[in-house]
């Protein structure tokens, strides 16, 4: 049966090791220059309903780096957009395609398409996950901290794909994941239930972000307003202003703490820019390695795995 990646949950400790160790290799071959031409022939196809500057280069190169091809397919170009449905484009691209990956709204636009298509599909975000971050951000925390295992993440801000997505992570890995968000900005409700009950090590949503960075190794955060949530700004630039991560808020956190951000970031409301281009900030490699990462989950994917 093929495989797809469409959400960290429910995956085996053992499946995610492996695309750690196989994003080591890969990225050891692309540093040292070595070819390794394993897609040769193999097409992937990246759908996309929302900007992107990160997810699209890292795949698009990243196939081009592995001898595949990679076809950009904004839904305006293709029939997708002029109403043809899910179903009809996932049966008739899985003819050509061998992987297809999708950034769209909906997570339901995404799980109808995997159910429909007979090749793989990778989930390059949607409005509820954004798994291929977050298994290169674990892949990141691995690299700066040697381990993801029995360390704390402090997720600061919104309740949005991010957190959901690492609320995900931590079932799949025994890290501490402590959540900041104000209230009515919440994790999706039934992601995080589910996260506290069944957390690796532990799961906790605080109220404050100088409780959450206590004792944090990692402090992640990402934009208040999402893709699609472009007419909140305002509000939400309102309502998130104490959930800033700042050098006041760091003097709470651990000294080796290391700042995250998934990108694209607006200096000024969640993150300053003092603290997001100083020494702590590990934010330009957490971008280099979705490639890497990316790289590893499509080659375990055409080979049946994950
Ligand atoms: N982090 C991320 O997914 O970036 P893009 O929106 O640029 O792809
Ligand atoms: N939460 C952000 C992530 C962007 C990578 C968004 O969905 O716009």
């Amino acid at each position: 049966m093929k495989k797809d990646f469409l959400t960290l949950y429910g995956m085996q400790k053992s499946e995610f090791d492996e695309i750690m160790n196989r994003s080591e290799r890969l990225k050891l071959f692309n540093k040292k220059g070595i070819e390794h031409l394993s897609l040769k022939g193999r097409s992937l196809g990246m759908i996309f309903d929302k900007s992107s500057t990160r997810t699209r280069i890292s795949f698009e190169v990243g196939m081009h780096q592995m001898g595949g091809l990679a076809i950009f397919l904004s839904r305006r170009d293709i029939q997708l957009g002029r109403g043809e449905t899910v179903r009809d484009t996932a049966r008739v691209i899985s003819r050509y395609l061998d992987c297809v990956m999708i950034r769209t709204f909906g997570q339901d636009i995404v799980d109808e398409f995997a159910e429909y298509a007979s090749i793989p599909v990778i989930n390059g975000l949607t409005d509820l996950l954004h798994p291929c971050q977050i298994a290169a951000d674990l892949f990141t925390i691995k690299e700066k901290k040697g381990s993801c295992e029995g360390i704390t993440v402090a997720y600061i801000g919104d309740g949005n794909n991010m957190a959901n997505s690492w609320i995900n992570a931590a079932t799949v890995l025994p890290f501490r994941l402590a959540l900041a968000c104000p209230e009515g900005y919440d994790p999706d409700k039934a992601i995080l239930d589910r996260g506290i009950k069944e957390a690796k090590a532990e799961v906790t949503l605080f109220r404050t972000p100088e409780e959450a960075v206590r004792n944090a190794d990692v402090i992640y955060t990402d934009v208040w307003a999402s893709m699609g949530q472009e007419s909140e700004q305002e509000d939400r630039a309102k309502i998130f202003r104490h959930f800033q991560v700042n050098e006041k808020l760091l003097q709470h956190a651990k000294r080796d703490a290391i700042i995250m951000h998934c990108l694209p970031a607006h200096r000024g409301e969640e993150i300053t820019a003092d603290v997001i281009d100083g020494p702590r900030s590990v934010v330009i490699d957490e971008a280099e390695n979705r490639l890497h990462v990316q790289k590893a989950i499509i080659e375990i994917l055409l080979e049946g795995g994950i």
